[in-house]
């Protein structure tokens, strides 16, 4: 539909108003046709952003951006089909774990990812860190991949509902993306332009997050839960902790080393605990195995090395070196300075600014400030401490992977400026602040 003046629309929502449900489509589809300016539609997201959208206003925002595109489906494959997605975060190399995870499970994991931006990593970035790996898969491939395999994760179609890709670009070049419906309708448009049977979402919520804090990070699990619900579509939303590094790795190939550890039953801690309870969670919510069998299985799974054998068919099968899963240091790209990062004052960790790292690590090259630039696979940071750990002077606590000394020295202030540390005890954050449930209607 066309709206006859989309000047109008923003100054309804500029003064409080709550807008018709083909107002947001009027205005959204002109957007994306190229008939709304981008002038216009920054302001329009401004006002959004100040004035709030109802439950209403973000389902037809929604809807408006899955209508854009095309939708996928993947017909039957004969076991459960489970998308998982994060808001973004630091050092979370979830997707790389679960996919084969659930797949051993007997689940099918039809996962289509984003790059990072900003502070926060991407899964396709990671992967594409595996010598030969593709991610450009046609749907069909992707269903094949997924039938023969088990899981396959793949990037995001141009065709996927373009209008959150122009909207989102506008919405990072104007200060407009930490809004809790514009964050919500983005990020479920993609969900459920694709037909799976459960969309389990990871809000983070932490200084590496987009949410700060777990209240707002609640607010926006709400809402897309609601959206699911309004969409009939079933969905699990945790509420899980961004407050520290998750994992150890922040780059693209040393997260895929720290997977394929972990895979390999040699790195636990926090990665592993919640790879495994969303795992866990596909079983419980697509098959009903009660919760304490379903984390039995998935622990199983990780220690009788079949994850692993599922994640060296998944490289593979979408071309890469499935050596990477026997000898990860040997396959993948390496960088050319390797220093220690060493703690320069003794106290517990308090606190530290995920995001600061995430910046440290992305200004070593491994992350974009815009979409498209490139990105080096090879360097990133390695800090192993988590809060509530005690640290002496001079104790190596991880490392930097750089192009040159320079590089490495600049990471390193940034890394050891971004920790608070105390002469108090200080208690682990909880990994999972809350779930959420439901969705379908
Ligand atoms: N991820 C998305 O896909 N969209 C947002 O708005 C924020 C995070």
């Amino acid at each position: 539909m066309t709206v006859r003046d989309p000047r109008s629309v923003v100054a309804r929502k500029r003064d409080g108003n709550t807008l018709a449900p083909d107002e947001i489509e009027g205005f959204v589809e002109g957007y994306t046709r190229g008939d709304v300016t981008d002038a216009l539609a920054a302001a329009f997201l401004m006002a959004c952003l100040l004035r709030g959208l109802d439950a209403g206003e973000t389902l037809a925002l929604t809807r408006t951006m899955v209508d854009s595109g095309e939708t996928i489906s993947f017909g039957d494959l004969g076991r459960p089909i489970v998308d998982k997605h994060s808001t973004g975060g630091v050092a979370d190399g979830v997707t790389l774990v679960f996919a084969p995870l659930a797949a051993a499970l007997g689940l099918a994991v039809a996962k289509l990812s984003g790059r990072g931006l900003g502070h926060t990593g991407g899964t396709l970035d990671k992967l594409e860190s595996i010598p030969g790996l593709r991610t450009d898969l046609a749907p069909d491939a992707i269903a094949r991949q997924v039938a023969e395999v088990g899981c396959a994760v793949a990037a995001q179609t141009p065709n996927l509902v373009p209008a959150d890709g122009a909207l989102y670009a506008l919405r990072d070049a104007t200060a407009t993306v930490p809004s809790i419906p514009l964050i919500a309708a983005s990020v479920m448009s993609k969900k459920l332009a694709v037909g799976t049977d459960l969309i389990l979402l990871d809000v983070k919520a932490g200084s590496g997050a987009f949410m700060k804090t777990p209240r707002d990070a609640e607010e926006l699990a709400a809402a897309c839960l609601a959206l699911a619900r309004g969409w009939g579509r079933r969905a699990t939303v945790a509420v899980t902790d961004m407050s520290q590094p998750l994992g150890d790795a922040i780059g693209n190939a040393l997260d895929v080393a720290e997977a394929v550890g972990l895979l390999r039953g040699e790195v636990g801690g926090r990665l592993r605990e919640l790879s495994v309870f969303f795992a866990a969670r596909a079983l419980e919510d697509t098959e009903g195995v009660p919760h304490d069998e379903a984390v039995a299985r998935a622990e199983r799974s990780i220690d009788g090395g079949e994850a692993l054998e599922r994640l060296r068919r998944m490289v593979e099968a979408q071309g890469g070196d499935p050596h990477v899963v026997d000898d990860p240091e040997a396959i993948l790209p390496r960088a050319p300075v390797v220093t220690e990062l060493l703690a320069d004052r003794a106290g517990t960790l308090a606190a530290v600014d995920a995001e600061a790292i995430g910046h440290a690590s992305g200004a070593l090259g491994a992350g974009r400030a815009r979409k498209g630039d490139p990105i080096d696979p090879a360097v990133g940071i390695l800090l192993h401490p988590k809060i509530g750990d005690r640290l002496t002077v001079g104790e190596p606590i991880g490392q930097v992977h750089a192009r040159s000394e320079e590089d490495a020295q600049e990471a390193t202030r940034g890394v050891l400026a971004a920790l608070t540390l105390t002469d108090a005890d200080v208690s682990p954050p909880p990994l999972v602040h809350r779930w959420l449930a439901g969705g379908a209607a």
